[in-house]
């Protein structure tokens, strides 16, 4: 198998330069072009001492690329929008794609446009996109041109309910899904609402109700479970720089047993590299810079009520490490390569 050149298009923020750490490790790939608009002609190492002695390449714009000769996969690290117009542009090369934006992630171009509030600029290709959850659709991957990377928040709470609703042990009309995410999650931009000072010592809840990432999570559990699955999503912002937990609450069919939820969890995901199935609730830091999603489930007898707890980080597993274990698959790399490295603890 010949190694692959590998294209990072948004290069400068935190998806991008996670990519750039994971894949300056990968063995099979090389980071042939990084691009940034801002910062076009800096030394990558310049914007990131971090990667100093790792890699040596030059920002270029995302329009000098040559998508053509010199790279075989493009990892797209863009805000939605602008992401689909570079798949248009890049289409007919022969090039695969894996988009970290939530351009591609909705069957409906019609939900698209209303949870996005905007028209979609190549309704023709989302067809073409897989959804790149690889321990639910990883033959689908296998195949595709084009994957959509999970959002981090859906990556979160769709492995926690897949295995349950699949074996319909909950029910799929009363799933609270009660998410927590560090700063990282909302792009390297200062915005007021990020701010040091505005989120430092403090916690809230955000855009209940509205959440692009609710529509992604209905789609994608309704077509992995083959049932209508609604769900109350509420995310909040954490004061730290990474991770994601998500406490899950769904209603348990009349008669489920806390075995038969251990026996799906253990079933679905004991396979699993990097799904860890814990016997107690997991923490943010114990999945810290791992392609690691925790899981923890417990049917409270006395509610009737699950209780699921997932944490990843969303750098890692909620975006760019599920992106290069993406990639693994599309190019028939053992699932794992280059994304091996333990979490940071403490
Ligand atoms: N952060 C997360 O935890 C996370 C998790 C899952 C998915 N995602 C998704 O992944 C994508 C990237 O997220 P991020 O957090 O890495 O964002 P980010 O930190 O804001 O970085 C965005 C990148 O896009 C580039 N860019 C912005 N506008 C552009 C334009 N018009 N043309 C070309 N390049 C442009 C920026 O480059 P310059 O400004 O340097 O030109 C920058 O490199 C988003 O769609 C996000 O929703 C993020």
């Amino acid at each position: 198998m010949n190694d692959l050149d590998v294209g990072i298009v948004g290069a400068s923020g935190y998806t991008g330069s996670e990519l750039i750490r994971i894949l300056a490790e990968h063995p099979r790939a090389n980071i042939r072009a990084v691009t940034s608009e801002a910062h076009a002609g800096k030394k990558l190492q310049g914007l990131f001492p971090h990667l100093n002695g790792l890699i040596d390449l030059e920002l270029i714009r995302s329009g000098d690329m040559d998508v053509e000769n010199d790279v075989d996969i493009v990892f797209l690290a863009l805000p939605h929008t602008v992401s689909m117009g570079f798949v248009k542009e890049i289409w007919n090369e022969d090039v695969d794609v894996i988009d970290l934006s939530g351009d591609f992630r909705l069957s409906s171009v019609e939900d698209y446009e209303k949870w996005y509030s905007m028209e979609h600029s190549c309704p023709e290709l989302n067809d073409k996109a897989v959804y790149g959850l690889p321990e639910l659709f990883r033959e689908t991957i296998a195949n595709a041109r084009l994957v959509s990377n999970p959002g981090c928040y859906p990556t979160s709470a769709i492995i926690g309910l897949a295995p349950f609703l699949k074996e319909k042990l909950i029910d799929p009309s009363k799933i609270i899904v009660d998410s927590k995410s560090g700063v990282t999650g909302a792009g390297v931009k200062v915005r007021t609402s990020t701010h040091f000072p505005n989120i430092n010592e403090d916690f809230r809840a955000y855009g209940i109700g509205t959440h692009r990432h609710t529509p992604e999570i209905e789609d994608v559990l309704s077509i992995y479970s083959g049932s209508v699955v609604s769900i109350q999503f509420t995310p909040h912002l954490l004061p730290l720089d990474r991770g994601i937990l998500s406490t899950i609450y769904a209603k348990a069919q009349e008669g489920t047993t806390e075995d038969e939820i251990q026996e799906a969890l253990h079933s679905h995901y004991s396979p699993e590299e990097f799904i860890r199935i814990r016997e107690e609730p997991p923490s943010l830091k114990q999945v810290r810079g791992s392609n690691y999603c925790d899981v923890h489930a417990h049917l409270d007898s006395r509610t009737g009520n699950m209780i699921i707890v997932t944490v990843i980080d969303n750098l890692v597993k909620g975006a760019s490490g599920q992106a290069v274990q993406n990639m693994n698959i599309m190019k028939g790399f053992d699932e794992g390569t280059g994304l091996r490295t333990p979490p940071l603890m403490p």
